[in-house]
């Protein structure tokens, strides 16, 4: 088996983080998306990784490097343009040659492995395998109908009336058929080769196209608040663990279920977990509340900050009231303004969300 990790697109949704991040490079529980799903596919055993790439590929590849830290072998696959899910698989044909591989997309978070479903398929004759998941608002998803034998019948995009609650998370399993149901389909209205066009070409034309039901959860991050509820989701998973060169000091109170980094400095401060503290951040005269991801080289003081995501090198500090559901970018200040006039004093950049009390 192959793996296909697909990490081009715009990340439109995610700006502005993602005019200077690839949005699958976003950390949750301070460890990137696409990350988790490189790490993902090598426990499952796949150690050949093609990743897709658009305009953000130089970054990816500085992150990811040849995956040699996970053992892995990664083959990069340049997308001109996002054309949709199904031409990121047509342009990565000889990548796949004539493997069976598995296709996830680069900025989902999914609950546990991917093992199971995995050895299911590749020891199973199946042409393909999609995992889907109950939902309770079908209308906001592809959704796939069963036929009696649990084979998919058909998939239909927001259905407006009700079909099936069983919603395709980004996870999808082929043989090399997929290749001739990519190379069959036209562009949708949206002018993207669809993958649930691909799949429903596939079942049209009687190919063995069966569900995997995933019962845990499943965020696919395309907006800031999903991404506040992954990093939720998976750091009430993560065993915690304080690196022998954190350091906490005698009036500070940091509960069982923190994980300080290499570093790390906690100082006159209370930390609650489930919650994260990157490589040499420091965090002074603050309280860090539940849920809440401080990536490296951070500084907090003087501040209460909760349920929220700071990324590397950003300095928070002397605030008057706590910061909660916030994502906040690299190298950034949030500070009090002390100089006449005492006013907000804001650089944001485009597209940015802020709000004041
Ligand atoms: P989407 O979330 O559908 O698209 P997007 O990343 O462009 O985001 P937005 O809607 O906010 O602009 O993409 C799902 C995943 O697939 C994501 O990791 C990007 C990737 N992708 C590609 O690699 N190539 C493509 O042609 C498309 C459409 C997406």
């Amino acid at each position: 088996m192959k793996g296909l990790i697909l990490s081009g697109g715009k990340g439109t949704r995610l700006r502005p983080l993602t005019f200077t991040t690839a949005k699958q490079l976003i950390p949750v529980a301070n460890t990137p998306v696409l990350v988790r799903v490189i790490q993902m596919m090598k426990d499952a055993g796949i150690i050949d990784i093609g990743i897709v790439i658009g305009d953000t590929g130089e970054e990816v590849k500085a992150a990811i490097g040849d995956g040699s830290r996970w053992d892995a072998r990664i083959t990069y696959i340049p997308q001109d343009a996002p054309l949709g899910l199904a031409h990121a698989v047509k342009i990565s044909q000889p990548f796949i040659g004539d493997d069976r591989f598995v296709m996830v997309l680069g900025d989902n978070v999914i609950q546990g492995g991917i093992q199971s479903l995995i050895r299911q398929f590749d020891e199973g004759s199946y042409n393909s395998q999609i995992v889907l998941t109950q939902v309770k608002e079908p209308q906001h998803y592809g959704v796939a109908v069963l036929r009696g034998d649990g084979s998919i019948e058909r998939l239909v995009e927001k259905p407006r009336q009700y079909l099936s609650n069983l919603a395709l998370v980004g996870i999808y399993m082929f043989d090399s058929n997929v290749f001739t149901a990519v190379n069959s389909i036209k562009p949708s209205w949206r002018n993207e080769l669809e993958i649930t066009d691909a799949i429903q070409w596939l079942v049209t034309h009687h190919y063995a196209v069966f569900p995997y039901v995933h019962t845990g959860w499943w965020v696919d991050t395309g907006k800031a608040t999903d991404m506040l509820e992954a990093n939720s989701l998976v750091l009430e998973e993560l065993r915690p663990s304080i690196a022998d060169t954190a350091m906490i000091d005698e009036h500070s109170t940091v509960d069982s279920r923190v994980t300080l980094s290499a570093g790390a400095q906690i100082i006159n401060s209370v930390v609650r977990g489930p919650t994260i503290i990157g490589e040499n951040a420091r965090i002074v005269n603050s309280y860090i509340g539940p849920f809440t991801s401080i990536d490296s080289d951070c500084v907090v003081e003087n501040a209460e900050i909760e349920r929220s995501i700071v990324l590397g090198h950003s300095r928070i500090a002397d605030l008057p009231a706590r910061i909660q559901d916030s994502l906040i970018g690299r190298r950034t200040n949030v500070t009090r303004s002390t100089t006449r006039p005492i006013a907000y004093k804001l650089t944001l950049g485009d597209y940015s969300n802020v709000g004041l009390l």
